[in-house]
């Protein structure tokens, strides 16, 4: 019997989304962007967990640390975009606080007790950095083993020759849950990308489940993906010295922001990578009105639950059942 689908309601509606974000958005490790940001002792980024806005510093003793970015006088921001500071200075009324999160300065008051921002976990993997907002998460090397492992094997991507080229981001309207659940499966491929993904889908096409984390690869193509829940994408090409890492963020329950961050190996010539990018983006074209399509046929109200492809959509069964698991788990 076919799998059924979680309920099209859980896709629509502001509440579901508020829920999702008070649990599965709030777990586990997250792709935030370039680790080369916060290279340099004194540095800082800033980036966003699902709704939770977070910055990331490298203390002056070239520690990596990580926070919400949310000021603990009343809550506004207390960094913006990415730089170099000696503190963090919130631009409402100007509390300011050291690079290992504790608070330097809040003018006209004293506090008399030990106030921070509230921490986060960060790690970086090559030149990628991560954060999870949780600092009891797993280590990222052992949520994404399996991966790092088909890296080497199939891909043959070294992480640490990663150079970053660029980061494209799109708008699609559409609920988080959607845009992840089309990136997992391939099933659509030998209808939709006929020419971009020729030959995939088909049945050297290999998929794993390890945990939070899905993977699928070819290896004749030298290519393998990882999604790791609930919002982060990677994916390597090894003929093509390519590695793309995709950031998921919902901004409502029918719209979805994905940036694309895309990195070449050292060694990949300028116009190859930039025809890489043209492909990918033209693969990206090629999905987002078939994710808008579904976010408007799931608000209609027509369908409750859709029926899973037990092979090809094995991917899809074990997103819902960690999205439930936690739900469970809150
Ligand atoms: S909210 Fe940050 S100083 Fe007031
Ligand atoms: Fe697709």
């Amino acid at each position: 019997m076919a799998t059924r689908t979680i309920p099209a309601d859980w896709y629509t509606t502001t509440e579901s989304l508020a829920h999702d974000r008070a649990t599965a958005l709030r777990q586990g490790w997250q792709y935030i962007g370039p680790a080369t940001d916060v290279a340099e002792p004194g540095s800082f980024t800033t980036g966003d967990l699902a709704g939770l806005p977070i910055v990331i510093t490298r203390d002056v003793d070239g520690t990596l640390r990580g926070f919400a970015n949310v000021c603990r006088h009343r809550g506004a921001l207390v960094a913006e975009g990415c730089g170099r500071r000696r503190t963090l200075q919130c631009r409402y009324h100007g509390w300011t606080y050291r690079l290992d999160g504790t608070l330097h300065r809040s003018p006209g008051m004293t506090l008399d007790e030990d106030v921070r921002l509230p921490a986060i976990a960060v790690a970086t993997l090559g030149p990628l950095l991560f954060a999870a907002a949780d600092p009891r998460t797993e280590p990222l090397e052992t949520a994404l083993g399996p991966f790092l492992d088909l890296l080497d094997r199939v891909a043959g991507v070294e992480l640490g020759r990663l150079v970053h080229r660029c980061r494209l981001e799109h708008t699609i309207a559409a609920n988080w849950k959607v845009v992840v659940e089309n990136f997992i499966e391939c099933y659509h491929c030998p209808l939709v990308h006929t020419e971009t993904l020729p030959g995939y889908g088909d049945d050297n096409y290999r998929i794993g489940q390890f945990g939070s984390l899905h993977t699928q690869h070819l290896d004749d193509q030298r290519f393998c993906f990882a999604y790791l829940f609930p919002t982060t994408q990677l994916s390597a090409y090894g003929h093509e010295s390519a590695f793309v890492a995709r950031a998921i963020t919902p901004e409502g329950p029918d719209r979805t922001r994905v940036a694309l961050d895309y990195w070449f190996l050292d060694d990949c010539a300028d116009d190859a990578a930039g025809r890489y990018v043209e492909w990918f983006e033209r693969v990206i074209g090629e999905d987002k009105p078939l994710c808008e399509s579904v976010q408007h046929g799931l608000a209609s109200g027509a369908i409750d639950r859709g029926y899973l492809n037990p092979d090809a959509e094995a991917g899809l069964a074990a997103f819902q059942q960690l999205l439930l698991d936690a739900f469970d788990d809150a």
